[in-house]
């Protein structure tokens, strides 16, 4: 599966520094054109010439080359990469990728790169522990980057605890599985909705709800990844698609996302509706601030919304997909249920909120599938990533 990949092994300034060269061997073993990029102080660790000697290219640590003065550019490097794989990745540079500081040629390819990226966390185990690193591989996470966890063992401290970088064979078998997932959707363009909808009361203040767009981007990207050309029509998030196949189409109220959605559907094979669109809108939107008067409390008049997937539903012709999602608090099942009944759906995938780690906002989820042919599935709770592609699994 890696034969002819091209692979970025990024190496950053931790003891765990030696496995990377044996790394380094399987996946040039496994058939992989591997560059190596190592930070300043991953040099302090493994030098460079071992690296060059196994990859048999030159080996990126500046951003110039000190006897030619030649540019290493991170952009022609971040867009050549299949996949990135960083390993290992210390606390500072895992902080410098969440947050994008980008001084030194590794984390500025990092940010450049359009490819999966790989994380293979190393250091002690109060590090790894500590609220700040959680909180950024958290956030890499959210980015759609994968971790590889550590595993727990002695440490370089001789402490025994969670903080040991995965062994070389396992990120290769990751890269592996990862690669396996053939281009199923060669050829196929769907449309994915994704995030909330808001409905403008007046200038300063909307009706919205808490969707991150998470579930609804770890779709596209999964989708993308499988060969499919996906347009995504997004609500207001704060996360960026990152796969080139995938367009982004911004919209804010669900009467705009309604309106691309009817144009967009006839085009597609399959459709995949994860926004949190809002039932209701203001009858009237005020082109002021509306003030706070003494006693004269506002009341605010809703008006129901298009409901896009119905919509489609009754769009759709022979051979066209169309998945739903609901989002349910009570009378889970019997809800989805008719829901993908009334709506004409394929499927529908159902998350609850009474699952804590489901829904809005969470980078897991955990859902079950009915489909219309009165098959279920069922599924633990997972990272969306992975959810996600279980949900392109059923659709395929
Ligand atoms: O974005 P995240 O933070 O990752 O959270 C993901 C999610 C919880 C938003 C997602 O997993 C999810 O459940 N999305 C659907 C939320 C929702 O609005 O569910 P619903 O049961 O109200 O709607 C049923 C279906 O009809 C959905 O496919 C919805 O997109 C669609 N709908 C609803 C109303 C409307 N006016 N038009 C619609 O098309």
């Amino acid at each position: 599966m890696l034969k002819g990949k091209h692979i970025i092994l990024g190496i950053t300034g931790g003891i765990a520094a030696y496995k990377s060269v044996y790394l380094l061997r399987l996946l040039i073993k496994a058939g992989a054109e591997v560059q190596v990029i190592i930070t300043p102080s991953g040099k302090e660790f493994i030098t460079p010439v071992t690296l060059s000697a196994l990859s048999g290219k030159p080996v990126v640590s500046e951003f110039f080359s000190a006897n030619t003065g030649e540019w290493h550019s991170h952009v022609d490097l971040g867009l050549w990469a299949d996949a990135m794989v960083i390993a290992p990745a210390t606390a500072s540079s895992i902080a410098k990728m969440a947050h994008g500081v980008a001084d030194n040629m590794l984390i500025t390819t990092y940010l450049s790169a359009k490819a999966p990226v790989f994380i293979a966390p190393a250091m002690d185990l109060d590090m790894f522990a500590h609220p700040t690193t959680q909180n950024n591989i958290e956030l890499l996470k959210s980015y759609g980057n994968h971790i590889i966890e550590p595993t727990s063992g002695e440490l370089a401290s001789h402490l025994v605890g969670k903080g040991r970088m995965a062994e070389p064979e396992s990120i290769v078998e990751k890269l592996t599985a990862f690669f396996a997932t053939g281009k199923d959707l060669q050829g196929k363009k769907m449309l994915i909705t994704a995030g909330p909808t808001y409905e403008k009361i007046d200038p300063v203040r909307f009706i919205g709800n808490y969707s991150s767009g998470k579930m609804g981007y770890a779709l596209a990207e999964e989708a993308a990844r499988r060969g499919a050309q996906v347009t995504l029509v997004s609500g207001p998030v704060a996360i960026k698609a990152k796969h080139p196949a995938i367009k982004v189409i911004d919209v804010e109220s669900a009467k705009q996302m309604y309106d691309k959605c009817v144009n967009i559907f006839p085009d597609v094979d399959i459709a995949i509706m994860c926004a949190a669109v809002a039932d209701y809108a203001p009858e009237k939107q005020s082109d002021v601030k509306i003030k706070r008067e003494k006693d004269d409390i506002p009341v605010i008049k809703l008006v129901k919304n298009p409901d896009i997937a119905a919509s489609l539903g009754k769009m759709k012709t022979e051979g066209q997909i169309l998945v739903g999602f609901a989002l349910e608090t009570n009378n889970e099942e019997t809800n989805a249920q008719d829901k993908m009944q009334r709506k004409n759906l394929d499927a529908i995938v159902l998350n609850s909120l009474n699952d804590s780690g489901a829904g809005f906002g969470t980078d897991t989820n955990k859902v079950t599938i009915f489909f219309a042919d009165g098959n279920k599935k069922m599924y633990d709770m997972k990272s969306k990533a992975e959810v996600a592609k279980d949900i392109i699994d059923a659709i395929i």
